[in-house]
């Protein structure tokens, strides 16, 4: 930085901005000052309804005191501590309590900041994994089509999104991906997990068909996809891929990153769908979004393979900085505690038939051609304009945030997904500002 130039607060220039069309944004910044339980305060004063808990991840709303005042107390108390051959106790006390929330068997936590974080992690415990218990000609991933997973290294290489890659080189080698399981023609406009494509899970068996099963570490996938536009799995594909990989020695990791922390109306879509993965890839709602930090859940066999070797050598060459570190931990715990005593996954549970009703009324409106729910997550897909991807569906993002509304797209797709705590009267008011966007829209 030019050291004379004068410092102006009100520069836009500097920042630049992750997955944002920087220059538009530019043009007519859309600020956010303020947030409170389903809100936020736009620069112009303005309410906005959250529809999409941020970022998929203020599960519990907006500025929830449980989890403030947890994090103002640990600032003052211990603000940091190292993360290696060290510990504080809030970390280990967190790494219990998600234990006891998630599927019998995932009894170890490995601390992130990020859900790419905790993917590239999951991926590397994999590898390794396979390599201490003697394996270790299980080098390859494999991930899905439409997949998310991140945009770390690892993350991209198993993830599918083609724009999320081909700028990046050759990413990881020893890399496959199974077809995505998206069918409209077959499922459309469903409610919950669709009733044809269980038989896709079967890509993995050609898969290690063709490599062989022997050179196969892990597959990884999103239970339900959501970054790609919100795509239920078929009835019985998890269970089958569950089956495929006992079968042949390969590890299930589940990237849970949105569907964990009460999103589905369970502690995690393992719990929706009754399939515990040997991995489980976590972040977002496990500090409602307040503070970064990711969590990785694996198997007692797994963390066990690892505890071999003399008892001081360092099992895993792995680990961040700010790995499980003293505030992250503090926000996590209240967080845990705040679903806990407001029942918010029950809540979600309660709420998803009404979602799913509320967001299938939108059937039949301009340039609607399908409409997916499950849990409380909900896509509203439109007809992209000829040429123009992706434009009518920003254009509707766009007309909602004017409008009190705030909605994500992905593609041409409106992604929804609220904080737990949303009333049906909210549901009420979300579908029926989307209705007026939508006969809006050219
Ligand atoms: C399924 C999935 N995995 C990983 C990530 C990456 O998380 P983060 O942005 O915290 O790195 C996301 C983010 O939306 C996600 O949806």
């Amino acid at each position: 930085m030019n050291e004379h130039a004068p410092i102006q607060t009100n520069n836009l220039e500097a920042f630049w901005m992750p997955f944002t069309a920087n220059r538009q944004f530019k043009k007519a910044p859309r600020l956010l000052v303020g947030a409170k339980d389903m809100h936020y305060t736009t620069a112009d004063g303005r309410q906005l309804l959250d529809a999409t808990a941020g970022l998929w991840c203020v599960n519990a709303g907006h500025c929830r005191p449980k989890i403030t005042e947890a994090i103002a107390t640990q600032a003052g108390q211990l603000d940091y501590a190292p993360a290696f051959q060290m510990g504080h106790p809030k970390a280990f006390e967190l790494a219990a309590r998600l234990v006891s929330i998630a599927p019998d068997g995932l009894d170890h936590v490995f601390f992130t900041n990020s859900g790419s974080e905790s993917v590239d992690t999951a991926l590397k415990i994999a590898l390794a994994y396979q390599r201490v218990r003697g394996e270790g000609s299980r080098f390859r991933l494999i991930g899905r089509e439409r997949g998310y997973h991140g945009v770390n290294f690892g993350g991209i290489s198993v993830g599918g999104i083609v724009n999320n890659r081909k700028m990046f080189g050759t990413l990881l080698t020893g890399v496959d991906h199974m077809r995505h399981t998206h069918d409209p023609e077959r499922n459309p406009y469903p409610k919950g997990a669709t009733e044809h494509g269980a038989e896709l899970a079967d890509d993995l068996l050609r898969i290690a068909t063709l490599h062989d099963p022997s050179t196969i570490a892990a597959v990884i996938v999103e239970p339900v996809a959501g970054s790609t536009g919100v795509l239920p799995p078929p009835k019985g594909y998890l269970q089958r891929l569950r089956e495929i990989c006992d079968q042949h020695g390969i590890l299930l990791i589940f990237d849970e990153v949105i569907t964990g922390y009460g999103r589905m109306g369970t502690p995690f879509a393992a719990d929706y769908f009754g399939v515990t993965p040997d991995i489980m890839v976590t972040a977002k709602g496990l500090t409602n979004g307040v503070i970064p930090m990711g969590a990785v859940l694996v198997r007692d066999e797994i963390y066990d393979a690892f505890m071999g070797g003399g008892e001081n050598l360092i099992e895993f060459a792995h680990g961040y900085t700010y790995s499980g570190s003293p505030i992250a931990a503090a926000a996590g715990l209240a967080t845990l505690d705040t679903y806990k005593e407001e029942g918010l996954f029950e809540r979600a549970q309660a709420l998803e038939p009404v979602w799913a009703d509320a967001l299938h009324s939108l059937k039949g409106e301009p340039h609607v051609i399908d409409i997916r729910t499950i849990g409380l997550i909900g896509g509203v897909e439109l007809e992209p304009i000829a040429g123009a991807p992706t434009k009518r569906a920003f254009a509707a993002f766009l007309d909602a945030f004017e409008n009190g509304l705030m909605i994500r797209t992905t593609g041409d797709i409106i992604a929804m997904s609220p904080p737990l705590i949303v009333s049906e009267a909210q549901i009420g008011e979300i579908v029926d500002t989307l209705r007026a966007v939508l006969r809006r829209l050219q």
